[in-house]
């Protein structure tokens, strides 16, 4: 008889575990800006856990004008260096409140841990934070197809852990990451707004509010 109903917690990592999604959104409104489209914080929610070109081509639709293959790869590359110089003196201090908490107490608890982030940016952004090595496995980006909220990645994240999708449970700030964690089968704790992760299974405001019993019932 084990003694948790999980043995793995997977997480998304940008306005999850740093608030890196603010960068994204800075990067992004600049983008959107110079191609005149509008764009607010509700739009932003849109994006949240989008791959890079899939966001793009959302806020390209939104300017209601062409571009071709070559624009949209350079307006691409453009975001990700503004991106890049955003996050480039991310340290320790970036964690949210709680977030190295949560990956201890769950280590601690002997469970493992797996990150599930379609940013091609994210091993980078976990090695400046300094966790790196709190996680058994990292999904390569690079690897996945399907963004968000396609369950792809969380699917790979069960794979590379050697676990069923059961025995997980995925912690998510996005819209399109809680459809991913659900379309897996999985149980959802989003992070953020209930008004607006209206699919999670619950809801906490941030990590500083993770408590791991809560979620392991024997
Ligand atoms: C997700 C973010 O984690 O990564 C999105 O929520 C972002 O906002 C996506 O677009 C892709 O990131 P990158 O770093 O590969 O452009
Ligand atoms: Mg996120």
């Amino acid at each position: 008889m084990r003694k948790y109903a999980y043995r793995a917690v997977i997480f998304d990592l940008d306005g999850v575990l740093t608030d890196t999604a603010h960068y994204h959104y800075l990067a992004w409104k600049k983008l959107a800006d110079s191609v005149g489209a509008s764009f607010d914080a509700a739009f932003n929610e849109q994006l949240k856990g989008v791959d890079r070109m899939g966001s793009l081509n959302l806020i390209l639709q939104a300017s209601g004008k062409e571009f071709s293959e070559a624009d949209k790869l350079a307006l691409a590359h453009r975001k990700n260096l503004d991106y890049q110089d955003l996050i480039s003196a991310l340290s320790p201090a970036d964690l949210l409140p709680g977030a190295a908490a949560a990956l201890q107490s769950i280590r601690a608890a002997g469970l493992k841990t797996a990150l599930a982030s379609v940013s091609k940016n994210a091993q980078a952004v976990i090695e400046r934070l300094g966790i790196a090595d709190q996680f058994e496995f990292v999904v390569d980006a690079a690897n996945i197809r399907n963004s968000k909220p396609d369950p792809e990645i969380f699917l790979a994240a069960a794979a590379g852990l050697g676990l069923q999708v059961q025995d997980c449970f995925g912690v998510e700030d996005s819209i399109a990451g809680i459809r991913a964690i659900k379309s897996a089968g999985m149980f959802a704790l989003g992070v953020g707004s209930p008004a607006v992760l209206t699919e999670a299974d619950v809801v906490i405001a941030g990590l500083d509010q993770f408590s791991l019993p809560d979620y392991l019932k024997e």
